[in-house]
Order: structure tokens, then sequence, then C-alpha cells
């Protein structure tokens, strides 16, 4: 998957731009706050239909503007493709692909593959489980309609027992009324939660790889899945056994929304002792997985975009990781100063970012 052109109009900071990146390495170079994550915004969200940053449509609309236009033109398998998203404060998202309407994320499938890295991945390790379950989802909603289809009944079945248990402690429903709907949380719940092990397991491998490699062998990743309920019947079991203390707090505390995804250095909890830059590192090769996870799914290299890349890694990492990178992706990579990058990858094409417009340097 390439992108051959990127288009944004009153998109964040950028009234009109239009940059046209190519094949292999871009690298995007510019002082603080002049549009450099905002362009990898873009084209993550046109990619996966919603914010990386979470935003709302409304907040990247330009100041003053009353709508925005983000439009790519990208190479893929299926040839070639125009993926357009555009939003008016009145009369929403619109959302199309060669023309056609984008409706539900399995229509997103199979068009634009993206890995999205930027600072807020820290996160990813250091932060709390639900960043790292959002992370597995995401990876796998990428490729897999089946997937989206389990987890999106998992959750609204999730939904309606929480609200359940609520009722039914106010003694408004007997606890009888669980039942059907237990039955049809442990079925997909476990499909959810046996999906993401199968493919942390060969995910994890891969970032275990990666981050030998960009520690240079000097440190061990290790990545693991801790689901809450191993399979179906275990599921159905603890939905059973942990009620009287669901009904107390009024919440479901067993599932894949209990998931945990373990990541340890050295075999220790990386969330409690890694470094910032080891934390970085564990994260940058979560993504580096997801990138040969999605090829070796799809056949198809996704295309790389990689915000501030550089800070809080050594030279030595920042070269192994670029090294990495080299060969046959689209990379898309942000710094404030090409000169900290360690080798001028050949080959590279330059870009300027200043106040929401971007030239090309050479
Ligand atoms: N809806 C919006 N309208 C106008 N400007 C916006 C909007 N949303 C964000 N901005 C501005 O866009 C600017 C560029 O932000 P961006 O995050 O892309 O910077 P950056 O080049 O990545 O900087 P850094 O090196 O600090 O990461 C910021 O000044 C921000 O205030
Ligand atoms: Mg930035």
């Amino acid at each position: 998957m390439r992108l051959s052109q990127l288009e944004l109009r009153d998109f964040r900071n950028y009234v009109r731009e239009e940059v046209e990146p190519g094949p292999g390495m871009n690298i995007f170079s510019g002082d603080n706050g002049q549009g450099k994550s905002n362009l990898l915004e873009a084209a993550a969200w046109l990619a996966v239909g919603r914010s990386p940053r979470r935003a709302r449509e409304a907040d990247a609309v330009r100041h003053g503007a009353s709508g925005f236009l983000v439009r790519a033109v990208g190479q893929g398998l299926a040839g070639r493709m125009v993926r357009e998203m555009s939003f008016r404060s009145e009369g929403g998202r619109r959302l199309t692909q060669d023309g056609k309407c984008l409706r539900q994320v399995r229509d997103l499938l199979g068009g634009m593959r993206v890995v999205h890295f930027s600072p807020d991945d820290l996160f990813l390790v250091g932060g709390g489980p639900e960043r790292r379950r959002r992370f597995l989802d995401l990876m796998i909603a990428q490729v897999s309609v089946g997937y989206v289809g389990a987890l999106t009944a998992y959750h609204r079945f999730l939904l309606q027992r929480n609200a359940l248990l609520k009722e039914i402690r106010q003694h408004r429903r007997p606890v009888s009324v669980l039942a059907a709907l237990e039955e049809g949380m442990a079925r997909e719940g476990a499909r959810v939660t046996a999906e993401r092990a199968r493919v942390l397991e060969a995910a994890g491998k891969l970032a275990e790889t990666a981050y030998r490699q960009v520690s240079g062998g000097r440190e061990e990743l290790g990545i693991s899945y801790a689901p809450s309920a191993a399979d179906e019947e275990a599921l159905r079991v603890g939905l059973e056994r942990r009620r009287g203390e669901e009904l107390a707090r009024g919440t479901s505390l067993v599932g894949p929304h209990r998931d945990e995804v373990r990541i340890t250095l050295n075999g220790r909890p990386a969330r409690l002792y890694g470094s910032q830059g080891q934390m970085r590192s564990a994260a940058l090769s979560l993504r580096l997985a997801e990138r040969r996870w999605m090829c070796e799914r799809t056949g198809e290299e996704p295309v790389m975009l990689l915000d501030d890349l550089s800070s809080e890694l050594d030279p030595g990492r920042r070269g192994a990781i670029l090294r990495l990178l080299a060969g046959t992706a689209q990379v898309f990579l942000t710094c404030t100063d090409p000169g900290e990058l360690p080798r001028e990858p050949e080959e590279a094409r330059y870009f300027r970012v200043e106040e929401g417009t971007v030239h090309r340097e050479r």
C-alpha cells in the first residue's frame, strides 16, 4: 500500500495543502506546532475511520472554517484507489472510496492500511490495560470482518448486562433475565479472547524479535496474553460465580473487557520498571510487529506513519529502527530536525512543515 497524494483542506492548521510522498521513506521536519502530527493524523483517520488521538471531527475543523476535507490517492494490491473524508459542521461526516460511501467499520476493511506510531504510544506500555486491548482490537479489525462482528456483539451484550445488573440490584428485575444474555456473552466473548490470544501469539513473537534488534540484543521483551477467562466454558462459569459481586458493584467483572496483555522487560513488568526510552522502544516494537503481522496476513505492506520517532531514543536505537524499516514499505516519518536521524536514509524524500504548509526540500 502506497499513497501517492495526500490533500488537506481546512483540516486543523492546514488551509489547503497537497503532498506528493515518494514510494519509500518520507521525512517531514519542522519546529513544534507546525503541523507534522496533523498530517499523519489525517492519513491515519482516513484509513481506519477514526482519529488516532480520538478527536471528534468538529475538533479537527480549522478554526474559523465550517468543515474539512481529507483526500488520499493510494496504490494497493487491489489497484488505484481514492479515499475521501469530508466533514461539515452542519451535515456531518462522509467517507468514500472511489466515490462509494463507506458507512460501517467493515466497509473500511481491505482499503487503506496504515500503522500509526505516536508519542502517545508510550501509554501502550505504561498505561492501563484498555490501551493494549484497543491496540489489539484495532490491529485485528483492520484485517478481519468476523472479529469486528464478534467484538461489536460482545460489547452490546456487555452494555445490556451492566444495565440489567443495576436494575436487579434495585429489585426492578429478577436475576433470571441474565441467563439468555450470558449465553450470548460467553459465546461472543470467547471468540474475541481466542482471536486476540491467537494473534498475540504471533505478533508478540514478532515484537520480541524487533525489540532484540532495536536494543542491540541487550534487553529481552516478553509479551503474553492473560485472559480473564480462557474459553467459553470458563467465561460462563466465571459470570455465574462472580454474579453476587457484580450485582453489588453493578458491573461485569469477567470477560474480554478485563483481559490483559502482559509486557515485560528482562522478565519484569515494563510498566513498573521500564525507562522512558525502553517503554518507547517496546511500543515501537509492537508497531513494527503490527506491520509485519498485517503484511503476513494480507500480503501487503501497510503505510508506516511514525510521528516523532527519535525523541527519547538513543542514536543506536534510532539507527536500528530505520534499518528495520528500510526496504519495501512506504514510511512517513516526522522529526524536528532531520540531522537527529543517525544516517541519512538513502532515497528519502525530505519535506519541511511550516505553519500548515509542506514544502518539498529534496
Ligand atoms: N482545529 C484546528 N484549527 C486550527 N489549528 C489547529 C487545530 N487543531 C490543532 N491546531 C494547531 O495545529 C498546530 C500544529 O499541530 P501539530 O500537532 O501537527 O504540530 P507538530 O508539528 O506535530 O508539532 P510538535 O513538534 O510539537 O509535535 C498547533 O499549533 C495546533 O494548535
Ligand atoms: Mg507532533
